[in-house]
């Protein structure tokens, strides 16, 4: 194992057992990823990305290989990841701040620095003067960004986001990915990230997996060499337009259209 890679993936397999028998849902998968880099998984819908990353967070065990966080075996629910699931899973019965301060609860945090880095981060989302509102008071939007600030609070190292940005019209949904560039740039946190956009993917990605159809495998890894910070704007260059028609060319060929 090199040095600074913080998630091995070697021969890690998954079949699902349901009532009708196995499913197998991911094929023996090999990857590594580096301490503070950014990857993205682009692939049709079943093909096992949020089987992947529930894997890697410990909440789901693996059928074989060996998968491991900084050395040690993932075995269990990790403590130095934070999760943003593909729906925002907020408690309908507690405010917006009391949601984003769970994971401070569950991890027995500090309660007032937790509260001061609960509103830091709503203001970071666009939610601040929302602290006292319910779920059922934000849109679907506002909703995810409050797990995003859950998923944050506790400063974890690893952070995995499973289509986070999904249901964000496409205005938000670029400014949430100039915030997250910034907020991992800033706090050099390991991202993984599961997106259906190829280019939200190839924006902020230093590698994006593509993974073919259901049983999932990887299809191909890309390095996307684009300078940092990357403004907005770098979508419109050629280089750009290029890495999109080469990740696209995975789904045309498959006759799949499931990435916009
Ligand atoms: N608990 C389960 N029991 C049995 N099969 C499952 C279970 N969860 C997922 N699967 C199967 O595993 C496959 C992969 O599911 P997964 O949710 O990982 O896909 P995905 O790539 O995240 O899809 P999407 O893009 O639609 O979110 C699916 O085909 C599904 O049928
Ligand atoms: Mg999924």
């Amino acid at each position: 194992m090199a040095l600074d890679t913080l998630i091995e993936a070697r021969g890690v397999a998954k079949t699902y057992q349901s009532k009708d028998g196995p499913v197998e849902s991911l094929k023996p998968l090999d990857f590594s990823i580096r301490e503070g880099e950014f990857v993205s998984v682009v692939g049709p819908s079943g093909c096992g990305k949020s089987t992947l990353l529930k894997m890697v967070a410990g909440l789901l065990p693996i059928s074989a290989g060996t998968l491991t966080l900084a050395g040690k075996p993932i075995t269990g629910p990790q403590k130095d990841v934070g999760i943003v699931f593909q729906s925002a899973v907020l408690l309908a019965w507690r405010s917006i701040e009391d949601n984003i301060l769970l994971q401070a609860e569950i991890r027995r945090l500090p309660k007032a620095a937790a509260r001061e880095r609960a509103r830091a981060l709503m203001q970071m989302a666009g939610l601040a003067g929302f602290e006292n509102k319910y779920p059922w008071q934000l849109s679907g939007g506002m909703q995810q960004r409050a797990s995003i600030c859950r998923a944050l609070l506790h400063d974890p190292s690893v952070l995995l986001m499973d289509e986070p940005f999904g249901a964000l019209d496409a205005m938000t949904r670029e400014k949430m990915n100039l915030e997250l560039q910034r907020i991992w740039s800033a706090s050099k946190k390991t991202v993984l990230l599961i997106t259906h956009s190829i280019p939200e993917a190839i924006f902020l990605s230093d590698r994006v997996i593509v993974m073919s159809e259901r049983p999932g495998s990887i299809a191909a890894i890309y390095d996307i060499d684009l300078p940092r910070p990357r403004p907005l704007d770098v979508m419109g260059t050629e280089r750009f337009a290029a890495y999109a028609r080469t990740l696209r060319a995975h789904f045309f060929a498959q006759g799949q259209l499931d990435a916009h």
